[in-house]
């Protein structure tokens, strides 16, 4: 076995989205990977469950990124794209939009989740604006929703947590309800039965604030950071055609859901609903280098060529838009995917995955299961008066049997590479039940 010395001095890294303290008391060190697996700093083999934030879907060290990325640093480190380009960053573009519904042409780059979505938002006002319907300035957001922590995404956000600390945030934002109905819903397989009345919630927003001031709704397609929330049968129709009989774009925020995770290369796909936005990252480059896109409608990038009074259509961009080396990761993501077929494994997966995810029922303290693609959501009854106390002592107990798995709460939010064998999905939900039938 081979051990990493733990650094002197914890504090130094203020790291996001955890319980600093706690984890300086009792930290879990990664010092490698390769394929499915971790090395932690007391080298063991950790199953990565959770694609490292859902982000590292062909696996890890994938050979074709490797080799990209060691070619490209030895071609082109850096270069702008305020007025320069690449020839990659253009064929890449042409890449991505292929992928995404018919409509979706043009694709704006970022460095991030939460970058697309405060491009999104900021091109939805713009194409509003540029068409002379400056009054649509509303954002619509929903409960429960998670679109990364620019002032953008936590205003429509739906996240208490992500919400309280930082102020007033945007100004006219509103928020739809969630759609999380355990009552009615509770143990579906894939999407569930009841709720796309649900939809209708936006009618009375638009009602109470009046349709023509209303920008754009942004949701997830499936919500993943607040528990993995299926959309009920029927919702994302429904929301699609009442943003159409109200003139409000419709934003799917695919940060998690596109390039492969429900079987298709969007959620946009999978649900035979086609926004007028579509948010990405993570998967577009494996996690490797940070990148984002947001994949917009022809109508949208032809009405800010056509209505701009000035030579730049859109006062908006990023010092990392295109960076080459996200842009030769993005490629080689891309071509590892075709190659390997990789959203055809995910499809070809989720029965079986979906068996292990329900053959949960009966474990203690599961009140609800959650499915689709590869993707599994397992809610945990909180302990009387100590929310998510569970949640956190099952993620900890986890690691120290080799799995890393996601928790919001005491939701466990499950999300391997597409690379997962048959016998490692068995492995990994033998494990987990494991641990559910050990704690209190
Ligand atoms: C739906 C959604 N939007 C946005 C984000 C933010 O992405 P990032 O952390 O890359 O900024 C995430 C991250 O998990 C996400 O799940």
């Amino acid at each position: 076995m081979t051990h990493s010395p733990s650094p002197n001095d914890f504090s130094r890294f203020w790291m996001p989205f955890s319980a600093n303290r706690d984890f300086a008391r009792d930290p879990r060190l990664i010092t490698a990977a390769d394929g499915m697996y971790y090395t932690s700093s007391d080298g063991r083999q950790i199953l990565d469950a959770t694609a490292g934030l859902w982000c590292v879907n062909a696996g890890h060290g994938d050979p074709i990124i490797k080799e990209a990325l060691k070619r490209q640093i030895d071609t082109l480190d850096y270069a702008p794209h305020f007025n320069f380009g690449t020839p990659a960053a253009f064929e890449l573009a042409g890449q991505v939009a292929a992928l995404f519904p018919a409509g979706l042409e043009h694709v704006f780059f970022t460095g991030s989740g939460s970058e697309s979505v405060d491009t999104a938002l900021k091109i939805a006002l713009h194409y509003h604006r540029a068409r002379g319907d400056g009054a649509r300035t509303r954002l619509i957001g929903r409960e429960r929703g998670y679109h990364g922590v620019g002032f953008g995404g936590i205003s429509v956000g739906g996240i208490v947590n992500n919400r309280k600390h930082f102020g007033t945030l945007l100004t006219g934002t509103d928020h739809m309800r969630h759609t999380h109905d355990p009552a009615r819903n509770a143990f579906s397989r894939g999407c569930p039965d009841h709720g796309a009345e649900l939809a209708d919630d936006l009618i009375r927003i638009a009602e109470l604030h009046d349709p023509s001031t209303i920008a754009a709704v942004i949701v997830e397609p499936m919500a993943g950071s607040t528990g993995v929330l299926l959309p009920p049968k029927g919702y994302l129709q429904r929301l699609r055609e009442i943003c159409d009989r109200n003139g409000i774009l419709l934003i799917f925020d695919e940060v998690i859901t596109a390039y492969g995770r429900l079987g298709k290369a969007s959620a946009a796909e999978v649900f035979g609903v086609t926004p007028d936005i579509i948010t990405t990252a993570k998967g577009l480059t494996n996690g490797v280098i940070p990148m984002g896109a947001v994949i917009v409608d022809e109508k949208i990038y032809a009405s800010a060529m056509e209505h701009s009074e000035t030579p730049i259509e859109l006062f908006h961009g990023y010092t990392y838009s295109a960076h080459p080396m996200a842009v030769a990761a993005a490629k080689a993501t891309l071509e590892t995917y075709r190659r390997n077929d990789m959203f055809a494994r995910v499809e070809a997966l989720a029965p079986l995955w979906e068996d292990a995810v329900h053959n949960l029922r009966d474990v203690p303290n599961v009140v609800d299961l959650r499915n689709m693609g590869l993707v599994a959501g397992i809610e945990l009854s909180p302990r009387p008066g100590a929310p998510g106390a569970r949640g956190a002592e099952v993620m900890k107990m986890a690691w120290a049997e080799g799995l890393m798995i996601r928790v919001t709460g005491d939701i466990i939010a499950l999300s391997p590479p597409f690379i997962i064998t048959e016998d490692e999905i068995q492995m990994l939900f033998e494990k987990l039940a494991g641990i559910l039938r050990r704690i209190d």
